[in-house]
């Protein structure tokens, strides 16, 4: 299989190859500054798919906390007489909770919740376990919790008194001795009588930067690890959910998390061959949550938000979206969502901000309207969003869309009405083959400089079988060098989508695949993180024989200057020969320079980090010296290397 896909890539080469003389090699002009690299030129894309969100990114552990879902059990396993009520709810938007009535000592009351794909829990790690709850008769009632293994073994224990017949909070702190990777957590009464219950929560108290609420660890760290310059957020297809009803709506995520409504996630019935009945929001994962995780890695927020439109392809019913002239709430949404980032703590939307724990504004740069939208159906309600916007915030970069597909009918309706309209900048999607990828690598080339600049918001390359692989990873390098060259015209970009659970996933390939407790860095990612790191301040003139590097001989390059300290210098080998390279660096001195190479390298074109096999492709780094202004090297076959000159 592995010379299969092989060949298929080789073929694509000699099929375009237009060689150059080895001798010739590349020429960098490292005095010749080019365009700008934006900072934010590198980022990532996140939505709530694959139980990215709950289950996933945002740390909870217990799936369907306050009985919102359709199915107020789901998640659940009820014993003894527990019932669903919402008589005098503790939450008016999350109205329902649990009645539990041990009158029974042989059969016993409670119930036990089975987490996302099991509940993740490391030995030493402390766990706040909360719920709200009130006894119904006034009479203290006694609840033992217990985490339980998958062979059913209980290995935590702890108890607590439910006294009162208000609503209250009650916490107690979980430390487990051993680690499970799928247990769950059971409640069981232990005195007779009746008590509500609701909101019932198992965070784990190590959170990314410890933030209350926050989110898990390992994944925002390698979140943080990629160097993101922009943060996508939330989607994807779950800003416009299925229908109107179903849609993403920001104002539903913010303030207590216990008052947030649940919603359905698209993805629990999208694909119906991946059907996941138990897949719900709870928006724990909110637009405060957002935008702190965003200035705790280091990215500029961009959000994007629902113009009205029902999801297209879901919905031919004109009737399923917002009309044109009833539009207002939805621009008042985006209106309130830049007051919330951004307004004092003084305005209706920034004291809310401030109260969630951030007085200071967040600094919104930019926001996009739409995801993948197209007709007229799109542009007539894009337009009076960019003149609201325009009107009340002039320095907001807007963000229109070029629709599902990186070419055809509606791309090329939408790229100049994009123009007329006058958005800052466009975001296109692709996911493509390797083929695909490799010939689009000069895609930017001919684009037009005067116009909306570029945000390639949904990328991934897919190979035939949908897996991360190395071959993906490599037509993913070898196309971003095109990004990079065009960095006039190109100014962010976010592959797409970023995690899945190893257990619940809908869509593939991803960037990050976890299970609950630890996660692999796919090929495909670490891409993404050599370009995050070496993303340089300026593109520098690479050419072979007066041509940018697109393809000849199987190599694509681009290079940058980092400010004036040191070039960089990244280039894909796509043969499965090694290359000897002569690389003219016009400008530099002929004194003896360093350089830190970085390759990401495999003969195994289908090879891909796994759980039990994590670093099958991880970048190896190495140091050389040379003499400059010719460095000399030798590509590995089936590599993409960064080499970081000092000047
Ligand atoms: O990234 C997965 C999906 O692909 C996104 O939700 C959607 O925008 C695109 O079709």
């Amino acid at each position: 299989m592995g010379v299969c896909i092989l060949s298929l890539l080789l073929g694509e080469m000699t099929g375009t190859a237009q060689t150059f003389n080895a001798a010739s090699d590349l020429t960098v002009e490292t005095n010749r500054k080019g365009a700008s690299i934006q900072s934010t030129m590198y980022g990532i894309f996140f939505e709530d798919i694959n139980f990215g969100a709950d289950g996933g990114l945002y740390a909870e552990l217990i799936k369907n906390r306050s009985f919102e879902f359709d199915h107020a059990f789901t998640g659940w396993t009820l014993f003894g007489d527990v019932t669903v009520q919402t008589k005098n709810p503790c939450f008016d938007r999350n109205p329902r909770y649990a009645r539990l009535v041990h009158r029974n000592m042989l059969t016993g009351t409670g119930l036990e919740n089975e987490g996302f794909k099991g509940i993740g829990i490391k030995a030493g790690e402390k766990y706040d376990f909360s719920l709200y709850a009130r006894t119904v008769k006034n009479s203290p009632v006694k609840l033992r919790l217990e985490l339980v293994n998958s062979k059913n073994d209980i290995f935590e224990t702890k108890e607590l008194t439910i006294e009162g017949n208000g609503w209250r909070k009650f916490n107690v702190v979980l430390t487990p001795g051993q680690t499970e990777v799928k247990s769950r957590l059971r409640l069981t009464m232990l005195t007779e009588g009746a008590i509500d219950v609701d909101h019932i929560s198992l965070f784990p108290q190590q959170t990314f930067n410890n933030r209350s609420n926050g989110m898990r660890a390992d994944l925002a760290q390698a979140l943080k690890d990629l160097k993101p310059g922009v943060f996508r957020f939330p989607g994807g297809c779950i800003v416009e959910g299925t229908n109107l009803a179903t849609r993403y709506q920001w104002k539903n995520t913010i303030g207590p998390v216990e008052n947030r409504p649940v919603n359905i996630n698209r993805w629990n019935y999208t694909f119906a061959y991946k059907k996941f009945s138990d897949y719900y929001q709870s928006y724990g994962l909110g637009f405060f949550e957002y935008f702190q995780l965003s200035e705790d890695i280091g990215a500029e927020p961009l959000p994007v938000l629902n113009c009205g439109l029902s999801c297209q392809y879901e919905n031919s019913d004109p009737k399923q979206n917002c009309p044109v002239d009833e539009l207002q709430p939805y621009i008042d949404d985006a209106l309130d969502l830049i007051e919330f980032a951004n307004g004092p703590a003084t305005s209706k939307w920034g004291k809310i901000r401030s109260e969630m724990g951030h007085p200071a504004p967040f600094n919104l740069k930019m926001i996009a309207v739409g995801n993948e939208q197209w007709g007229t159906l799109y542009t007539e309600r894009l337009e009076p969003f960019v003149k609201a916007i325009r009107a009340k915030y002039p320095e907001m970069k807007i963000i229109g869309g070029a629709g599902p597909q990186a070419e055809g009918e509606d791309f090329d309706f939408l790229w100049p009405e994009m123009k007329r309209i006058k958005v800052d900048l466009v975001d296109e999607h692709y996911y493509r083959s390797p083929e695909w990828f490799l010939s689009n690598a000069s895609r930017y080339d001919s684009y037009d400089r005067k116009g909306p600049k570029v945000f390639a918001g949904e990328y991934a390359c897919h190979a035939p079988n949908r897996e991360n692989s190395f071959l993906s990873a490599l037509a993913e390098a070898a196309f971003m060098t095109g990004l990079e060259r065009n960095a006039d015209v190109v100014h962010l970009c976010t592959y797409a989508p970023l995690f899945a659970h190893v257990d619940a996933w809908q869509w593939r390939p991803d960037l990050i695949w976890f299970d609950n407790l630890t996660h692999v860095k796919t090929p495909n990612y670490y891409v993404q993180q050599l370009y995050g790191h070496n993303a340089g301040t300026d593109v520098l003139p690479l050419t072979a024989n007066g041509k940018p590097v697109a393809g000849q001989n199987g190599l694509y390059a681009t290079a940058a200057a980092d400010n004036n300290d040191e070039i960089i210098i990244k280039v894909v080998n796509t043969g499965i020969d090694q290359k000897k390279i002569k690389l003219s660096l016009n400008g530099l001195t002929n004194a003896k320079h360093n350089a830190t190479v970085t390759c990401l390298l495999s003969s195994n074109l289908e090879a891909r980090n796994t759980i039990q096999d994590s670093d099958e492709v991880i970048p190896q780094v190495s140091s050389l010296e040379f003499q400059g202004p010719l460095m000399e090297v030798t590509l590995a076959p089936l590599s993409f290397t960064v080499y970081r000159i000092n000047r």
